[in-house]
């Protein structure tokens, strides 16, 4: 059904916002630049439906042959990411609610509260109108629903939503007692009688119940998904039966992109990573990349969205310096992506986005530098078939849940914790380091994996803390961090020294912890050197465990900090606090290696790599120099046949500055 034999190449496209002339012209230009996929009617609601239930399908009809004769699949939007104003006008209980109480005001897009009924039957009524019409269109080859759910308005506090929350309490808890217990409202004199004593967790005098917080994200992340379900059942009760995604958009929090992957066929990533960040960006986009894939277990994913160049929402809107264009989309490639993609194929001349670069600049394609990189790419992509059908295989899958995050960055805790960004140095780590990984979410299998990283792995249920002990003692390694296995999944504590659940698997029992001040450090003594290390100290005691450093400075000094146990036969490691990037970096690579699993190449900070296996064994390597200065590379034995040129490569090379390496292994 998915065909992913080649790389899909493209971007959003508006036709909307040209004359048909200009239709003409994209069509010779796409076939120039190698364009064989776009996304259509994204925001194209006002003008299918421009007003209640009277459609207008003629120009769409007339795009869709047009891309059809030339080639050009389409994704096509089920058009319903921006209500048009008549909507609003009709509906003004779907006026979205802030946090402060205050309603949003119609005007710009994704205008409508996530629990809105009338959003919800005017989405699935044009998603089902464009079904039927496009079900069968040869043009259509997956739809994308919707767009960015959740990307502006993630949450609402309007009265339908305070109706919704505590209905959606009572199908959850079905008795006041048992939420009662779940949220611990003994405690403050918060304790319900009836559900319509529940309130939205919006402004309140103090800190709020965190299990009634952890449940308003639950709450709100399911209230989007139905959205997203109401349309996929209008698109397959119309009979279509195409490939369906929704986009989700880099750096948002607020969707489990785990439990949405369950109603895609692929997942699919907007991506845009800030060029000001320099050689170090990459790592952003590396992240985002690895979680879409891990998202879908292994099935193929789509990067919807990226820019060419500037954006136009930062405060200062830095370009890409030639040649990064390519090598942010080689990223996706290195990571297991089947399509590279932009917002826009061209650059608008009105609205709020006309300064956001597109494949096709406002200057024009004739002497464009951005055109001119589009175009290679393009060209370079027909040779990459091979590639599109190859995945990614990691053995090693650090422990990731959305929920946990929530949990994390609820306030009144030891410190605030910025939860996302103090995953990241376990993160990079692995990257530095060329090894391949997934993010795993703690109730998915273990079993392809032979190390496990659980950062800071705050909550964890007993069903979880089984199968990790399981996962040890049938002979993987666990390294888990500081503040993991704290409470179970509502924010109640394991008690009897963290982590409770696990401490025979670790050997240790956690009894205190020292968050650090902002730049506060200690030192660790490993191995007759001295690491230092920040963020936090655990004070713990070993019961099993052997010590593998311990702090040397503060009240605490001399008490153990990094542990290794032995149980069953696997390995459990324990990090009581992060130590410093460089050490850590090596230690990891050190834990994996006792598992046998190496580094795909030894290279240059800043070299990205990824290994892609297809079914039939054969593998291709990705590198990519995301720096502005060559960089050298050790295959560690391998050796193979670069598909962009054609040279052979064994041992060590450079790369250019800038530069892509795709190498056909030979084995
Ligand atoms: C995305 C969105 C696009 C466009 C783009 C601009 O988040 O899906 O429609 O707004 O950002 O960077
Ligand atoms: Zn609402």
């Amino acid at each position: 059904m998915l065909d992913v034999n080649k790389i899909y190449y493209g971007g959003d496209y508006y036709p909307e916002q040209w004359n048909e002339e200009i239709w003409r012209e994209d069509m010779r230009l796409m076939r120039e630049a190698g364009v064989n996929l776009v996304s259509l009617g994204i925001f194209s609601w006002a003008k299918l439906e421009p007003k209640p239930g009277q459609y207008q399908f003629d120009w769409l009809d007339r795009i869709l042959d047009l891309l059809h004769t030339n080639g050009v699949l389409v994704a096509l939007a089920t058009a319903t990411a921006s209500p048009p104003p008549w909507f609003s006008r009709l509906h003004p209980e779907s006026w979205p609610v802030a946090a402060d109480g205050l309603s949003y005001k119609p005007g710009s897009r994704q205008f409508y509260c996530p629990n809105s009924v009338a959003y919800r039957e005017a989405a699935s009524r044009l998603a089902g109108e464009m079904a039927r019409r496009y079900g069968k269109h040869p043009a259509v080859w997956m739809w994308h629903v919707n767009n960015e759910y959740g990307c502006h308005v993630h949450e609402c506090y309007c009265p339908v939503c305070a109706q919704a929350f505590q209905e959606w309490l009572r199908e959850r808890y079905k008795s006041v007692d048992v939420l009662n217990d779940v949220w611990g409202t003994a405690f403050w004199s918060l304790g319900i009688s009836t559900w319509a004593d529940i309130q939205l967790p919006n402004r309140n005098t103090s800190y709020r119940n965190p299990a009634q917080v952890l449940d308003y994200r639950r709450f709100m992340n399911q209230s989007l998904l139905n959205l997203f379900k109401a349309e996929i059942d209008a698109i397959r009760a119309a009979g279509a039966d195409q490939p369906l995604f929704t986009n989700m958009v880099f750096g948002l929090k607020e969707l489990d992109g785990f439990e949405w992957a369950k109603y895609q066929d692929v997942t699919a990533i907007d991506m845009y990573i800030n060029p000001a960040n320099g050689k170090q960006a990459w790592k952003e986009g590396a992240f985002w990349h690895d979680l879409t894939r891990s998202w879908g277990r292994g099935k193929p994913y789509l990067l919807v969205e990226q820019t060419t160049s500037q954006v136009n929402w930062r405060t200062v809107n830095s370009l890409k310096a030639p040649g990064t264009i390519r090598t942010f989309s080689y990223q996706a490639l290195a990571r297991g992506a089947s399509s590279v993609m932009f917002f826009q194929w061209r650059a608008s001349r009105s609205g709020a986005e006309k300064y956001h670069a597109g494949m096709i600049p406002h200057y024009g394609v004739d002497g464009s530098r951005i055109f001119a990189e589009v175009k290679q790419m393009g060209a370079e992509f027909t040779r990459l078939e091979k590639l599109a059908s190859q995945r990614i295989h990691s053995e090693v899958g650090i422990l990731f849940s959305y929920e946990n995050i929530w949990a994390l960055e609820i306030d009144s805790k030891p410190a605030q914790l910025d939860a996302w960004n103090m995953l990241r140095p376990w993160y990079h780590a692995l990257i530095e380091q060329n090894i391949p990984l997934d993010f795993v979410h703690p109730d998915d299998g273990f079993n392809q994996y032979k190390v496990l990283i659980a950062p800071l792995l705050y909550q964890l249920s007993d069903a979880q803390a089984e199968r990790l002990r399981r996962f040890v003692q049938t002979g993987g390694t666990l390294l888990m961090t500081y503040f993991s296995g704290i409470t179970d999944l509502n924010e109640r504590i394991w008690l009897g020294g963290y982590p409770a659940l696990l401490q025979d698997v670790l050997g240790i029992k956690v009894e205190e912890w020292q968050p650090f001040q902002p730049g506060d450090t200690n030192l660790l003594s490993v191995s007759n050197t001295s690491i230092k290390c920040s963020h936090w100290a655990d004070l713990l005691h070993t019961t099993t465990a052997k010590v593998i450093a311990t702090y040397t400075q503060d009240f605490y000094a001399g008490r153990p900090a990094l542990t290794k146990n032995q149980f069953g036969i696997g390995t459990a490691y324990y990090a009581g606090t992060l130590p410093a990037q460089n050490w850590l970096s090596n230690w990891i690579c050190s834990i994996c290696a006792e598992q046998g699993v190496k580094p795909l190449v030894k290279a240059d900070p800043n070299v990205e790599t990824g290994l892609r296996t297809g079914t039939d064994g054969a593998s291709t390597l990705v590198l990519i120099n995301h720096a502005n200065e060559p960089a050298q590379v050790n295959l560690l034995g391998k050796h193979g046949r670069s598909l962009l040129d054609d040279r052979v490569i064994t041992d060590e090379l450079v790369l250019d500055p800038y530069d892509v390496l795709i190498l056909e292994l030979e084995s």
